[in-house]
């Protein structure tokens, strides 16, 4: 173990692995460097999620692997930030009790503090620092980690209590970073030399409704959209229920907004829509669909549905996998619906068991891999643009990238291709994206 090093592991969003990076920036900021390895660091952190509860499952086991580490050097120290440490701070100090600090995602301003006290003294309780409603400061240091985009969080907590959902319990209320801010940091990303950008929030279409005066996300993409050597610029998620024409048309006329969105439906029932709490009707999400391709014709459409949600029925299920059907998304995130403590479809009757849950996620996984394939396979013979991220490790004298589209793109090419765009056309199609041939690499 070397006394000046950090190790962070990162479970859950993207949200995480932006915090995480602020982790490190502290980390760093007290005099520590970068470990390769858990078992060189002095300092080690997890940033834990709690959305279900196989990642929270994962959070102990890794700390039990950090606790026999800890017992071979006590000066280490194991630091709890994210979701988890929020909602469940004194059930990890209960099972957990070698762990040194559980601090919430709102309150890493603190977390500066509590480690210099910690690195100092011999204190062997848990400190629990969790308070949702806290405001995270401006002007935290941060570390970027990201291999070609940068994330930029512009909205921070969400106010919709879906009733499935943890998260507004674990990330407080929604709160919007003023527009300066947002802009200040995305310029510094593209200074530092990303070319690509990914704003972040849980519901960005409810951007700047508290800000004074009033703003919206279309005109902050619009912002950010026009940064100069901004190549490409990304957001997630979108909420179908605040989805506008307004942002539609920003996305469609705003050159570096890439096609892409992600826009979950989470089911295909209506009923079940409403008792999830999610603010639309199927046939309003189609609208939204179509209204998206009529606008932004080579868009691709990504999404999460869940299944087994407490009351959904067999009929109810297969209107979800209608809907699957007829939308034909480009990728989608499944899940069985996971109970969570606190939410309000936590205390609602007619569970689904176990079984049937697994059963239907395995007829919508292969309903939707097989629509996957058949868009990408429709693809071959397009041209994409492709930032390339580096060597694949599979295929051999590749390198891969991700189209405009978010589609991972594999090809024959050389490392100097690295963080350069290039036209790359699709030469076969598979469930994970395309295999392509380099047309040219005429833009840097
Ligand atoms: N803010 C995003 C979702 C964040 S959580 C949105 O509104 O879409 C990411 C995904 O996890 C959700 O879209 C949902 O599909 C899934 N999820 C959330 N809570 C869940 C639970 N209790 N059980 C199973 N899946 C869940
Ligand atoms: Fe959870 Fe709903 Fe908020 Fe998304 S919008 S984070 S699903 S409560
Ligand atoms: Fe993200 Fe998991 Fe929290 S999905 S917001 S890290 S509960």
């Amino acid at each position: 173990m070397n006394n000046d090093t950090y190790y962070v592991h990162t479970f859950g969003c993207q949200m995480n692995e932006r915090d995480s990076e602020t982790v490190a920036g502290i980390l760093e900021q007290l005099g520590l460097v970068a470990a390769d390895t858990p078992e060189q660091a002095r300092v080690l952190a997890v940033n834990t999620c709690s959305v279900r509860e196989k990642p929270e499952e994962k959070v102990f086991s890794l700390l039990g692997q950090w606790r026999m580490l800890k017992r071979d050097e006590p000066t280490r120290i194991i630091v709890v930030c994210g979701c988890m440490s929020q909602v469940a701070g004194d059930r990890i100090a209960q099972r957990a009790p070698y762990v040194d600090i559980i601090i919430g995602p709102r309150n890493l301003g603190h977390l500066r503090d509590a480690l210099a006290q910690r690195l100092e003294s011999a204190e062997r309780k848990p400190v629990i620092i969790a308070d949702s409603q806290e405001l995270l400061p401006e002007g935290l240091p941060a570390h970027r980690c990201g291999d070609m985009s940068a994330f930029v969080n512009i909205t921070y907590g969400c106010n919709n209590f879906c009733a499935y959902c943890i998260v507004p319990f674990a990330r407080g209320p929604e709160v919007s970073r003023s527009t300066p801010d947002i802009l200040a940091e995305c310029r510094d990303a593209v200074a530092a030399g990303y070319r690509e950008i990914t704003l972040l929030g849980q519901n960005v279409n409810s951007y700047g409704h508290d800000l004074h005066p009033q703003t919206d996300f279309a005109s902050l993409l619009e912002q950010v959209g026009k940064l100069p050597d901004l190549q490409r610029l990304r957001f997630t998620t979108s909420h179908p229920k605040d989805l506008s024409e307004r942002l539609l048309q920003t996305m469609a006329n705003t050159a570096t907004v890439c096609e892409h969105l992600h826009l979950p439906i989470q089911a295909g029932g209506d009923h079940v829509l409403a008792q999830m709490g999610r603010g639309y009707t199927c046939r309003h999400f189609i609208s939204l669909v179509e209204r998206t391709r009529e606008l932004i014709p080579d868009i691709s459409i990504t999404t999460d549905i869940m299944v087994g949600f407490p009351g959904e029925n067999r009929a109810q299920f297969e209107q979800t996998l209608r809907a699957v059907e007829r939308i034909r998304f480009d990728q989608a995130f499944m899940f069985k619906y996971n109970d969570r403590p606190g939410t309000k479809a936590s205390n609602m009757p007619d569970r689904i068991p176990e079984d049937e849950k697994q059963q239907r996620l395995l007829q919508l996984v292969s309903l939707q891999n097989r629509i996957a394939r058949d868009v990408n396979r429709a693809a071959v013979g397009q041209i994409f643009e492709v930032l390339v991220e580096g060597s694949d490790r599979k295929a051999k004298n590749c390198v891969r990238g991700r189209s405009r589209q978010n589609k991972i793109v594999v090809f024959p090419g050389s490392l100097d291709m690295r963080g350069k765009l290039v036209q790359v056309r699709a030469v076969e199609g598979f469930l994970w994206g395309h295999r392509g041939e380099l047309v040219s690499r005429n833009r840097s």
